[in-house]
């Protein structure tokens, strides 16, 4: 089996075959891979897509957006999540992001696993990472709080 690393560490354990998945998950990936088309990402030449789905089965997804002024990038995973609360939606149930790097799959940046870590409720949610292209697909089943434990938030809650 393909090694996988995700911030170093081996996991093989969560990788799954795209077909394998519940189908309300692939139509989350499937969206965050046709939100990957719209990304802006002139400087990094590095597209993501991200899909977010909340309590009600709506899916919210986004792209990266980048700027001249590079501090004011804004992440796939975040740009999903702002349009949805925005909307008034904010109960996340799952997220996928799909991005192309050939040597292993793209997770959310420490920003990105904050921002989302602050809507899961205490009880995290899954998080696929997925591929654009390369059938058949294989994913990548991790968490928000899998990929960011002991995160901040305020202990007397919000
Ligand atoms: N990026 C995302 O949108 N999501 C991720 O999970 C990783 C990184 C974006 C930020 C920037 O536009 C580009 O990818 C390169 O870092």
């Amino acid at each position: 089996m393909t090694q996988v690393f995700i911030n170093g560490a081996r996991d093989d354990l969560n990788v799954r075959e795209f077909q394998s998945l519940d189908p309300s998950i692939q139509e989350l990936i499937l969206a965050a891979t046709e939100a990957r088309k719209q990304a802006y990402c002139p400087y990094s030449n590095f597209a993501v897509g991200a899909a977010l789905r909340t309590s009600d089965g709506t899916i919210y997804s986004g792209c990266n957006i980048e700027n001249g002024a590079y501090a004011t990038c804004i992440c796939a995973e975040r740009t999903a999540a702002v349009k949805a609360i925005s909307e008034g939606k904010r109960d996340f149930v799952a997220c996928a992001v799909v991005a192309q790097q050939d040597n292993g799959f793209t997770t959310p940046c420490g920003v990105c696993r904050q921002f989302l870590s602050e809507f899961v409720n205490g009880k995290d949610i899954p998080l696929y990472a997925a591929k654009p292209t390369n059938l058949p697909l294989r994913v990548l089943c991790t968490s928000v709080l899998q990929l960011l434990p002991n995160g901040f938030s305020f202990t007397n809650g919000k």
